[in-house]
């Protein structure tokens, strides 16, 4: 299938890669390029073939936020009775595999919102994060507010959401915003790494894992160890656990069936 406002490809058979491509717009999110985004995202998933997901942007911006030039038009009747964002940028929390934003350039407003809603971020070392949506009368409205104070503390999200200062990658990385920072040249290299890494596991057990760190973010320390309890327990009904305690019993490589 082909968009309009990305490009899709496959690695390996086994990693899903959806570069955003609205170049002209340094990948601001319209709803089409979010409507495209979530369609492909939902194939992937479905795909018994793919492991990992990868989103990306270009060299020189991941997203430079929701699309000014058309919500400049939105009235709150429409934003309220249409619901904006939810409609198609939640899409993204329902994929039950693992994605990874690997961010090059700005990540900016609804960008930088779209790379923490991954699971996890790598950065190239010219990433710039920020919500500067205050400059323009607004604030961050896909979850900028909620999870950049998760990611990197208080004092550091409001500094962001208030004077609309951007993070370079360093700093990203010294806060916990994302998990590596690597040469521009060598980003997409290290994603597809990442992400071969990740699809070369069992399928369950990397579901589980993703639906259990989410958890943390969701409920109280006991009920989230709970949580993580059970699902570690009915790990052991399947094939692949078997499978990789017997191979490492065995001094041999584990092959998973994914069941
Ligand atoms: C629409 C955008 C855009 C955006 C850039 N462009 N960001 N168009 N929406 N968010 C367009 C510019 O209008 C310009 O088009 C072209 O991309 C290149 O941008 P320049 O500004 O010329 O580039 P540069 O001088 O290098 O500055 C880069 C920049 C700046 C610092 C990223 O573009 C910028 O500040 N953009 C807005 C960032 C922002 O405020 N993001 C938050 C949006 S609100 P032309 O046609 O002139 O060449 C948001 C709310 C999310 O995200 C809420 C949930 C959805």
């Amino acid at each position: 299938m082909s968009y309009e406002n990305i490009e899709v490809r496959t690695e390996a058979g086994s990693v899903g890669i959806i570069t955003l491509n609205r170049p002209k717009a340094l990948n601001a999110l319209n709803d089409a390029l979010m409507t495209d985004l979530g369609h492909a995202l939902k194939a992937f998933d479905a795909d018994e073939a793919i492991g990992c997901i990868i989103v990306t942007g270009s060299e020189r911006a991941f997203a430079a936020g929701a699309d000014i030039r058309a919500m400049a038009k939105y009235s709150f009747a429409d934003v309220y009775k249409g619901d904006f964002i939810t409609r198609n940028w939640e899409i993204i929390r329902s994929i039950r595999k693992p994605v990874i934003a690997a961010v090059a350039g700005f990540a900016l407003g609804g960008g930088c919102e779209l790379a923490m809603m991954c699971d996890f971020i790598i950065a190239a070392d010219n990433a710039k994060f920020g919500q500067p949506e205050i400059k323009i009368g607004v604030i961050p409205g896909a979850g900028g507010t909620q999870r950049l104070p998760r990611a990197v503390g208080k004092s550091k999200a409001m500094d962001m959401a208030l004077t609309a200062r951007m993070m370079d990658a360093a700093e990203a990385e010294r806060a916990g915003l994302v998990s590596r920072v690597v040469p521009l040249e060598k980003l997409a290299d290290e994603a597809l790494g990442a992400a071969l890494v990740i699809a070369g596991f069992s399928r369950i057990a990397v579901m589980a894992a993703k639906e259990s760190v989410n958890r943390a973010f969701e409920s109280g320390l006991s009920d989230g160890v709970m949580f993580e309890r059970r699902l570690f327990h009915s790990l052991f009904a399947t094939n692949d656990q078997k499978e990789g305690m017997d191979a490492f019993v065995n001094k041999r490589e584990p092959t998973f069936t994914h069941l």
